[in-house]
């Protein structure tokens, strides 16, 4: 089946910084690099190195042909141009690998559902719309995926309780961080609904609806920048459970694309490959 990803697309500045900057101080970043990010990027990214079916549904600023050339390198082909710049990420990282991000969506805001439309007409029923809260257009496209017969997957983040909300009653699988969740259960009842729960260096489980539960420990890598790990686990999870894969099988190896993410500064650019990801599981084993 296929992966609908109505997800964003951002150009990372990211800036190495011995802690993150203080109100009202100026600081000297360590290193500064750029590279290819956003929620909905990475998990298009991930999910394709797992060897999943995507199609990456976003939009960068009309004429941008640096970020869309980056994008083809990396095999996403057809993004949109929207009246808006590109969407970008200034992003922090600590010594302890920590981030903290602020975001200006741009064109990821500034979606046409006319677009939306014309590239759902070719998913088919049983396939999966996977969403963030980085882009325009949600609501609305969860309701057509819906009318469809699509899954929909809904990565909370950044976390709004609005826009939960808005959703609630029609996600298939949600995905959080336990900040995140925290957050969702202090704002509504979410009884029911399949979860998939990242707890950082403690793994991470699985609940379906019925409230069953599987869990998997994190593997233990020396973290350099957590940036992405979220959304790499996420993508690489969708993609084998797409696959057919069962629940175990695919928390093991989400688990292992995020562990060997946290090891590699970057977002988009580094996620790593199933190649990758077999090799590390294998010398997990041993
Ligand atoms: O989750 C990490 C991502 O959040 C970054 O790549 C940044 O672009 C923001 O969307």
């Amino acid at each position: 089946m296929t992966i609908w990803n109505l997800g964003s697309i951002n150009v990372d500045h990211v800036y190495q910084v011995p802690e993150f900057v203080a109100p009202g101080e100026t600081l000297t970043a360590k290193a500064y690099a750029w590279g290819l990010g956003g929620k909905g990027l990475n998990q298009t990214v991930a999910a394709l190195r797992s060897d999943g079916k995507v199609h990456h549904m976003g939009a960068i600023g009309r004429g941008d042909t640096v970020t869309r050339q980056a994008l083809v390198e990396m095999g996403i082909k057809g993004a949109w141009e929207a009246d808006a710049a590109t969407g970008h990420a200034m992003i922090q990282v600590n010594a302890a690998g920590e981030n903290c991000i602020v975001l200006a969506p741009g064109a990821n805001r500034a979606l046409l559902e006319a677009e939306i439309e014309r590239a759902l007409e070719g998913a088919q029923a049983g396939d999966w719309l996977l969403l963030q809260n980085e882009t325009s257009s949600g609501a609305f496209t969860v309701r057509l995926a819906k009318e469809k017969g699509l899954k929909v997957c809904y990565a909370a983040a950044p976390f709004e309780a609005s826009s939960v909300a808005e959703l609630m009653g029609q996600i298939d699988l949600l995905s959080v961080n336990e900040v995140e969740l925290a957050q969702l259960e202090a704002a509504m009842s979410i009884s029911g609904v399949a979860r998939l729960v990242t707890l950082g260096s403690r793994g991470a489980y699985y609940e379906d609806a019925q409230g069953a539960r599987t869990e998997v420990e994190a593997f233990s890598v020396t973290p350099v920048d957590t940036t992405g790990a979220g959304d790499t686990f996420l993508g690489a999870f969708l993609a084998k459970l797409d696959a057919g894969q069962s629940i175990e099988k695919c928390l093991t190896w989400a688990s292992a694309a995020g562990a060997m993410q946290v090891t590699r500064p970057g977002a988009a650019t580094v996620i790593p490959t199933a190649s990758e990801i077999e090799d590390f599981l294998k010398e997990q084993a041993t």
